[in-house]
């Protein structure tokens, strides 16, 4: 029997601590809140989890292995209650999260303003996320596991782990196909330089127009659009100047409710798949890692099988992982909002 086809997801581990409050205190002022809950949380272990549940193909049938690497605050009873459980719940190994003494889990503390619309404001303690610094530590799970199929990563651990193992893992000689989400984009950006043959970029609008600011033959030019103006005739320009300069072989933008553009090198794949109808949003958080967890199953099957990514039938993979997005908005929370493949 063949064996499964495995994803590493390298990123960030959090504990968020959603407060909802009829309005934000001022300096020295406490305020009566209505209510405080605790969530598995980290756009890693979102993605994760989004993988993990993307490859449950029955409930008890799972066709891709996904671990997350990571590090968390070592005894933390958050972790071992609810970001733990969570994980393996959604078909994720948590045998490479490292508990590291003297440090705290990441938190996001968000506080959520019901009498402004539901506006987040969110303070993030990266903790022990900024840890993660061992690159040849995290290449040497391949001598356990074997070479993964698909990597995916986002920006939520320092920048030089990131920077370093997009080195590795884009080098000719890997057979590993790297997906990145830049989100949220370095402080300091990362050279285009560090794409070069990547498999997957998954971006969204606000990435998407930093990428305008910041690709040289794009920026200074009268047509970088506002967010509201970025149109087919933008995304075509920018995903040919981003093929043209770092050979990327997919580029993804995610539009929200507009749906989602894509960009193949090999051939002329490419062009806007609308997003699923949805009768009712209720809440979009993990909506973006629903997708990039669904896209990066789709790929280690494929990989598994054909072994190239330019054979990838991204549209159909696309389509897939907006039909998961979809079921994701409708739902309130994030993690927990993730739709199982099967579903
Ligand atoms: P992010 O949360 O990373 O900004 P997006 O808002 O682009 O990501 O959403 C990711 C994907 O989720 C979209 O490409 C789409 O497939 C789906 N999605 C988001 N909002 C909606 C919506 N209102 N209706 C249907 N699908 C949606
Ligand atoms: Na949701």
């Amino acid at each position: 029997m063949a064996s499964k086809p495995t994803i590493q997801v390298i990123g960030s581990l959090n504990i968020d601590f959603v407060t909802l409050t009829p309005r934000v205190p001022g300096p020295g002022e406490t305020l009566t809140a209505t209510s405080m809950t605790v969530h598995a949380g980290g756009k890693g272990s979102n993605q994760a989890v989004a993988c993990g549940k993307a490859a449950f193909t029955s409930t008890t049938e799972q066709d891709v292995n996904v671990y997350m690497i990571g590090a968390v605050g070592n005894g933390d009873p958050y972790y071992a209650s609810l970001l733990k459980p969570t994980l393996e719940t959604g078909g994720v190994s948590t045998k490479y999260v490292e508990e590291i003494e003297g440090v705290q889990t990441g938190t996001a503390t968000i506080i959520v303003d019901t009498g402004s619309n539901g506006q987040n404001r969110i303070l993030f303690v990266p903790g022990a996320n900024q840890e993660v610094t061992d690159v040849q530590k995290i290449l040497d799970i391949e001598t356990t596991e074997g070479v993964p199929d698909v990597v995916v990563m986002q920006g939520e651990i320092p920048r030089s782990t990131v920077l370093g193992l997009l080195k590795a893992f884009n080098s000719t000689s890997q057979k590993t196909a790297v997906v990145f989400n830049p989100a949220p984009v370095f402080p300091d950006g990362l050279p285009l330089e560090s794409l070069k043959g990547m498999a997957v970029l998954v971006v969204n609008e606000t990435e998407c127009l930093l990428l305008f600011k910041v690709i040289e033959e794009l920026k200074g030019t009268s047509s970088v659009p506002r967010e509201e103006d970025l149109t087919e005739y933008h995304l075509d320009r920018l995903t040919k100047v981003i093929h043209d300069r770092t050979n990327i072989s997919i580029v993804v933008v995610t539009l929200g409710a507009r749906g989602v553009y894509f960009s193949a090198s090999e051939g002329s794949t490419r062009g806007l798949v609308p997003a699923e109808k949805v009768e009712k949003v209720v809440d979009t958080t993990a909506a973006g890692d629903t997708f990039v967890g669904y896209l990066a199953t789709a790929l280690a099957r494929h990989l598994s099988t054909k072994n190239k990514v330019e054979d990838f039938d991204i549209q159909k993979a696309v389509k897939r992982a907006n039909q998961a997005s979809a079921k994701c908005v409708q739902r309130s929370g994030a993690m927990e909002s993730i739709p199982f493949g099967y579903e």
